[in-house]
């Protein structure tokens, strides 16, 4: 059984294959009718013990556009207010009958558990700092698709991840899934928002966004995971801006090309400004986009869709045939 539950060590070619697969997707989506009937009988759960609007609303999207039924887990109104373990939890809500879970945790290797206690196909929407494989994904899309176009890697790209890598997870994803293709990744941070340790990350660093600020094609900013502890460490917000926030003025001094990014959620005025959050090369809104191809990619790989249906569109209700008399 295949799991997603982390992007180190994926090889570039299965990246690649979801990449292309999520290309065949976006132009589903674009239909008028963005829907196939690939995943058909098949049931998708999301278990999220965090707070989420993007990846849980696009793995429901997701699911629905395969024509798959979503089942939904709240954990604010559920029975582990009454002390039910995350293994009775899993267990029952797979005794109900469902094909896939996706698992969002706070603390570190939880969907690597959730695996071993499922007998059904597992994806890690986020746990604790550790990964997010399927955000990795969708920020491969929308670069590849800004840059390299529908085939292949990101090849020669240079990226900057600035912020606070060390609380981040999308980092950690990022990192293995953009070196794979083939970028060269740079991490921009204070020390205290860098992990102790970082040997063996294929990586470079560098102290201050205005160093590498022009030889970037991506600038990828991070959210300070306040929830962490990330805005413990640095003095202010204010002093955080004005050496790591991606300003109006470091978006002019940006090459012609390069583009921003941001996993989300922004907050507008300390590691991101509005000004540029809003700006056309600001690409937050296409990785949000990308992340529904993606994740339909990623449930149609899991769950061993077929290739035809994936592009045959639903069949419409035959219209009913009144007869004689029938109202
Ligand atoms: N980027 C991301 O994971 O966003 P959500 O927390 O809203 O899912």
């Amino acid at each position: 059984m295949r799991h997603l539950l982390t992007t180190e060590g994926m090889a570039r070619a299965e990246i690649e294959s979801y990449l292309d697969d999520a290309d065949e997707f976006v132009d589903v989506l674009a239909r008028p009718i963005p829907k196939v009937p690939a995943l058909r009988g098949k049931t998708v759960a999301t278990l999220f013990f965090e707070p989420s609007t993007r990846t849980k609303m696009s793995f429901d999207k997701a699911a629905k556009a395969l024509s798959a039924d979503t089942v939904s887990f709240s954990p604010g109104t559920s029975s582990l207010k009454k002390g039910e373990s995350l293994k009775d939890t899993v267990l029952t809500i797979e005794a109900m009958g469902l094909d896939l879970i996706v698992v969002r945790h706070e603390a570190t290797g939880a969907p690597w558990r959730v695996a071993a206690w499922a007998s059904v196909p597992v994806v890690n929407g986020g746990d604790g700092a550790h990964q997010h494989p399927t955000q990795a994904l969708l920020d491969s899309l929308t670069l590849r698709r800004r840059f390299g176009g529908r085939r292949g890697g990101l090849d020669g790209l240079r990226i900057g991840i600035v912020g606070d890598i060390r609380h981040s997870r999308v980092a950690r994803s990022d990192i293995h899934a953009f070196t794979a293709l083939g970028a060269d990744v740079t991490l921009v941070a204070p020390p205290t928002l860098l992990p102790l340790d970082t040997t063996g990350w294929p990586v470079v660093t560098a102290g201050t966004l205005d160093d590498v600020l022009p030889e970037l094609d991506a600038v990828y900013v991070l959210r300070v995971q306040a929830e962490r502890g990330g805005a413990s460490v640095f003095p202010s917000f204010a002093e955080y801006r004005s050496r790591f926030g991606m300003t109006a003025d470091r978006l002019r001094r940006l090459k012609p090309d390069a583009v921003v990014m941001h996993p989300g959620p922004m907050i507008r005025g300390v590691e991101i400004d509005a000004a540029v959050a809003d700006d056309p090369r600001c690409l937050v809104l296409d990785q949000v986009a990308n992340g529904v191809a993606v994740r339909m990619a990623v449930l149609f790989q899991l769950l061993g869709g077929t290739r035809g249906d994936a592009s045959r569109p639903v069949e419409r209700p035959a219209e009913r045939v009144l007869v004689g008399g029938e109202q």
